[in-house]
């Protein structure tokens, strides 16, 4: 099975790749030392590697989703919701108000997975990406119990 940790050195090879794929262009070796950033690799159990990551910054009472992406040949077979998964425990257990996101409004796939973990949409950033592309903004409010 699948198991999705927070990540180590040893992934930083595995994500770099999928950062030069699909990701926003992050550099995986920064985000491991930042003090706020959450890094989580879904590894797979054969030692093939990484099949997908999600990274994420704790800022003040809120968490901010900045990229999250799952290699190709592993697509829809839950990883992606099992990557939202551990930071959504995370968010609940670091007592977070929110979690938030922007993603492309033409991302569907994206949109509808964030939709089914809960996520709203609450606003829009015209022109947000270097192509000109539109964002919405979308967040999870979290219990404060
Ligand atoms: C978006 C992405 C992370 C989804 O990862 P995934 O592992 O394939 O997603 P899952 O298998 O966990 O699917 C969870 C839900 O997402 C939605 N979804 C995922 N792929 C979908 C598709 N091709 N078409 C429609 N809905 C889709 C569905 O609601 C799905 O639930 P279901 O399978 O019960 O219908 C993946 O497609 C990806 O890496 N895309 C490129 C990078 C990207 O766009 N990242 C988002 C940045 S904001």
């Amino acid at each position: 099975m699948v198991e999705v940790v927070r990540a180590e050195p040893v992934d930083l090879d595995g994500i770099r790749a999928l950062v030069a794929l699909e990701g926003s262009g992050f550099e995986p070796k920064v985000e491991l030392e930042r003090r706020f950033a959450r890094l989580w690799v879904a590894r797979d159990p054969a030692g093939l590697g990484v099949l997908g990551f999600l990274l994420a910054w704790d800022v003040a009472d809120e968490v901010h989703l900045l990229d999250l992406v799952v290699a190709p040949e592993a697509r829809r077979r839950g990883i992606g919701r099992r990557l939202l998964g551990a930071l959504l425990e995370h968010a609940a257990t670091a007592g977070a108000r929110r979690i938030l996101l922007e993603v492309r409004r033409s991302n569907t796939k994206a949109i509808a997975l964030y939709e089914s973990a809960g996520f709203e949409r609450v606003g829009e950033r015209l022109g947000y990406y270097a192509d000109g592309d539109d964002a919405l903004l979308m967040t999870r409010e979290l219990s404060a119990c």
